[in-house]
């Protein structure tokens, strides 16, 4: 274990493929005119992000694909975790429903190995999509929560009472960025990169109050439109797929390392890597006198 980064869990994408639309960068036509090509495009990506995410010094924990269930591909929708509790992810479109009992299975599996202590539900009728609509900022010790396309608003006092946290609600206002990870990135400096037109003005004027505007790096639609605001922060490193020069440069300029992975077949589906992750480690200030003990 010394030397570890931290745990992050990825899906094996052998059965990953774009055969519906759920979201509008989702490309099933594209996807089809090569299907074999693409499908080991995809594996050869996959393997580029796991080695990156590896070489930042994080362990990679593989979830098994199943067959029907092309985005379980992106377990950043699974789940939020902290504090090595879990709540699971109900899913608004029942293309991806299918994935609930099997990510279900999967934390139980990690509960059994002593990775995980807790397992919590959402009611009913309540949608959260996971880590993709629920961002930890361990600076502020807080969770930038979303609802609109996909989380339903419900979920956010869910998600306070299950860990114990201030949840930031804000509102995801257009189709293009329908989890919150498309467009906002919380880093490790304090720093949040964002489009705020994503968001609604009173959501924009709640990021405005809680984050300087030194901390504030703004982003276009373009650069949000490449997916590189879906990026994984270790420390200073940032993996991600390529941002335009001028977002690239802001973030050097700032201590930030870019670590540049190539993930075009799955950005057919509307996910990068942040999406194509889940950390298991985050941990707040609540459980740092536990893990000293
Ligand atoms: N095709 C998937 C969907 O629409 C992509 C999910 C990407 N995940 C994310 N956290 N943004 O659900």
């Amino acid at each position: 274990m010394s030397g570890s980064a931290g745990t992050v869990v990825m899906t094996a994408p052998d059965h990953y493929e774009v055969c519906y639309t759920i979201n509008p960068w989702m490309r099933p036509e594209a996807w089809s005119r090569d299907p074999a090509a693409l499908k080991a495009e995809a594996g050869r990506e996959w393997t580029a992000l796991a080695q990156a995410l590896a070489a930042t010094g994080l362990d990679v924990e593989v979830v098994p694909a199943a067959p029907g269930l092309p985005d379980m591909v992106f377990p950043a929708n699974a789940a939020v975790v902290l504090d090595r509790r879990v709540l699971l992810a109900r899913f608004r479109h029942p293309e991806r429903r299918g994935e609930e009992p099997r990510f279900k299975a999967f934390f139980e599996s990690l509960a059994v190995r002593g990775l995980v202590d807790e397992i919590h539900l959402l009611p009913e009728g309540v949608f959260q999509e996971g880590a993709g609509d629920c961002i930890w900022d361990a600076n502020r010790q807080i969770f930038w929560a979303a609802h609109g396309p996909r989380s339903s608003l419900a979920s956010h006092r869910h998600i306070a009472r299950t860990f114990r946290q201030k949840v930031v609600s804000l509102e995801l206002v257009t189709e293009r960025f329908y989890h919150l990870d498309t467009c906002f990135c919380a880093l490790s400096g304090g720093e949040i990169v964002y489009w705020p037109p994503a968001l609604s003005p009173e959501s924009q004027a709640l990021v405005e109050a809680l984050v300087p505007p030194a901390q504030r790096i703004e982003a276009t639609a373009a650069e949000a439109g490449t997916f590189s605001l879906n990026a994984v922060n270790v420390g200073r490193e940032l993996i991600m797929t390529a941002p335009p020069t001028r977002l690239r440069r802001e973030l050097e300029a700032r201590g930030y390392r870019c670590r540049i992975v190539d993930l075009s077949s799955f950005l057919l589906s509307g996910g990068a890597s942040y999406c194509m992750t889940l950390r298991l480690d985050l941990a707040s200030a609540l459980a740092q006198p536990r893990a000293a003990e």
